[in-house]
């Protein structure tokens, strides 16, 4: 019997884990798309930061480009991506008469409006996120070049020289690490007592909740594995939470990738999935485990999520 010959290993999988609202309904989109437009359909950037789902995507016929410029004259749809896009882009768009489908997360757009609005109230925006991320370009993008100011850490607020330091504001990448996030804004509060700013930061639900999940099971087992690319961010940001609660910790995008240098012989395994990373990607990975060892699954759950939005409005009815 070689099952008896496996040993034992208990798996907690973390709850909630991968998508999110923003992320069903960006990959939803450009089904519906596909659907009521026929291919092939645009899409600028990664619709989501996952490889498997644009790899499906492709299959169905979506064209992924990373510029506009890229899309030749059509009649196609295209759709932009979860991540958010600069004003210049939907002004581009409408330049170019292409048909342009907004699959921006809500909770993207929401830090875009709040951005506008201290703008508009004569506030400096202090943008708290990483650099180069495509949702910071598009935060970035929706004031005039030089408006928004881009800070990556504490050495930065206190790099920082303004010359106005009387009417400023912040506003946050969604899916930053909660505790880095934290410390960046007391730093802003205490160099700046009178920077106006969300009520705490405008992390999304869906990266608090998958943090408060690994940050739960991480101290309780020997290792982590994080389903995930390694250009999400919330996925990182993951990895770096269970590390931090004592864990070692791996971003994996499929069974192919698991070290098993450092998964080859635990006891015990923490599973979670990034906001982007769909479940049958769990299911494989926990397949892998499977057949290296007696599995015991157990399910560790800190928050229910009940969070949906529409589709974007072009695609609300199938025609
Ligand atoms: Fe939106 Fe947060 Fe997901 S901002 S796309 S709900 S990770």
């Amino acid at each position: 019997n070689a099952s008896a010959r496996k040993p034992p290993l208990k798996i907690l999988l973390c709850s909630p884990r991968g998508f999110c609202a923003g992320v069903v309904r960006a990959i939803d989109a450009v089904e519906r798309a596909l659907a009521k437009f026929g291919p092939p359909v645009y899409v600028r950037h990664e619709i989501v930061h996952n490889r498997y789902v644009v790899e499906s995507l492709k299959a169905k016929g979506a064209i992924f480009v990373e510029e506009l410029e890229e899309i030749p004259e059509t009649s196609a749809p295209v759709i932009f991506s979860a991540h958010g896009v600069a004003k210049s882009v939907s002004a581009q768009a409408t330049a170019r008469h292409l048909l342009a489908i907004d699959a921006t997360c809500p909770l993207v757009t929401k830090v875009h409006r709040e951005a506008e609005i201290h703008w508009r109230r004569g506030r400096r925006v202090l943008l708290v996120g990483h650099s180069g991320h495509p949702e910071v370009v598009g935060t970035m993008g929706q004031l005039p070049e030089g408006a928004v100011v881009l800070v990556e850490s504490v050495e930065d607020i206190e790099r920082l020289q303004l010359e106005d330091e009387s009417n400023l504001a912040y506003v946050t990448q969604t899916t930053l690490s909660l505790d880095d996030s934290q410390e960046i804004v007391t730093a802003l509060m205490q160099r700046f007592p009178k920077i106006v700013g969300p009520h705490k930061e405008d992390i999304c639900y869906a990266t608090t909740n998958r943090q408060a999940a690994v940050k739960q099971v991480a101290p309780h087992v020997d290792a982590v594995i994080v389903v995930g690319s390694p250009n999400s961010s919330n996925s990182q940001r993951l990895r770096e939470v269970a590390e931090r609660a004592g864990a070692p910790a791996q971003l994996v995008q499929s069974r192919g990738e698991i070290d098993w240098a450092i998964f080859g012989s635990i006891a015990s395994l923490g599973i979670t999935a990034g906001a982007s990373a769909p479940e049958v990607l769990v299911e494989e990975i926990m397949d892998a485990f499977a057949e290296r060892y007696e599995i015991a699954v157990e399910m560790v759950s800190t928050a229910d999520e009940s969070v949906s939005f529409p589709l974007p409005k072009e695609l609300r009815a199938i025609a």
